[in-house]
């Protein structure tokens, strides 16, 4: 992989980043995660055509408890981690896991790539400049199971689902957001590549620098008291941003319907944490 890295770095070097001041190419541990501040673990083995996510939890699991361990030794204090590789919401709870001094909100699965695909969805159905549309949120696991939710989305302040139909939202863009993941690998042979950068700088851009003007999807650590999610898992919820501390948007109120569906996003994520239960002896 060093040689690819090199092809990787000279890519970081070209984007020209403000702030970027040196480029260590590493498969050195210690080195690659001291002090790091904000670190991006996108590292696991893709999936290709035909698989799902579950086909990959045992091979990525282990990539994950030794890079989870690194940053317990090596990162800064206060680092917030981005877990992009999939199964991104487990793989998370892994790693987390195994930075056993490390605060487990400071580790969040990556939703954002689901949840600006349904903010484009919207966008586009109605016609829309995408900042119109506002408060989409994403449920649960980074899987077909995922609930994306227009309950409360606006556009210029109308409702959403008002303007893009009730038909539409539960027969076309549910499951388009759902496999989208999919429908991507389907055309391009490969997973998305472009957008998935992009949301992930986009996830860590509101992390630091807070997101308060809306709501973003964030997989986020589950303490058992919201919206009905069992504790120790990494679910996707509404949140907001502010001094690098994410919160839950609170009081929603769920219907059955989608109770329905962010429980059945929430047992994959229990059936996936099973399947890796011996994992996570720390
Ligand atoms: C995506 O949502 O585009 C990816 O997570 C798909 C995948 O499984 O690589």
């Amino acid at each position: 992989a060093q040689q690819a890295l090199s092809g990787v770095a000279m890519e970081l070097g070209d984007c020209a980043f403000p702030l970027l001041r040196e480029i260590v190419c590493t498969d050195n541990l210690s080195v690659g995660f001291k002090d790091v501040q904000a670190a991006l673990l996108v590292g696991a083995k893709p999936r290709s055509k035909g698989m799902e996510r579950g086909d990959l939890l045992q091979e990525n699991a282990k990539i994950f408890i030794p890079q989870g361990r690194a940053l317990n030794d090596y990162a800064h204090r206060d680092v917030r981690t981005l877990i992009v590789g999939n199964p991104a919401n487990t793989n998370c709870l892994i790693a987390a896991t195994h930075a056993k001094d490390l605060p487990k909100e400071n580790f969040a699965a990556m939703t954002r790539l689901d949840h600006d695909r349904a903010v484009w969805q919207v966008a586009e159905k109605t016609g829309s400049p995408v900042p119109s549309v506002q408060k989409v949120v994403v449920w649960g696991n980074h899987s077909p199971t995922m609930f994306p939710d227009l309950t409360w989305a606006t556009v210029n302040g109308r409702p959403a689902l008002d303007l893009v139909g009730q038909d539409w939202y539960t027969k076309t863009f549910i499951p388009r957001v759902q496999k989208r993941g999919a429908e991507i690998i389907e055309a391009r042979g490969l997973s998305s590549a472009a957008s998935a950068g992009n949301a992930a700088l986009a996830h860590m851009r509101s992390w630091l620098l807070g997101h308060t003007h809306d709501w973003v999807s964030f997989g986020g650590w589950s303490n058992g008291n919201q919206y009905g999610v069992p504790e120790g898992l990494y679910y996707s919820f509404p949140v907001t941003i502010q001094n690098k501390q994410w919160s839950i948007v609170n009081g929603l109120n769920i219907t059955p319907e989608q109770r329905q569906r962010m429980t059945h996003t929430a047992n994959e994520l229990l059936e996936e944490r099973k399947a890796i239960e011996s994992l996570l002896k720390v």
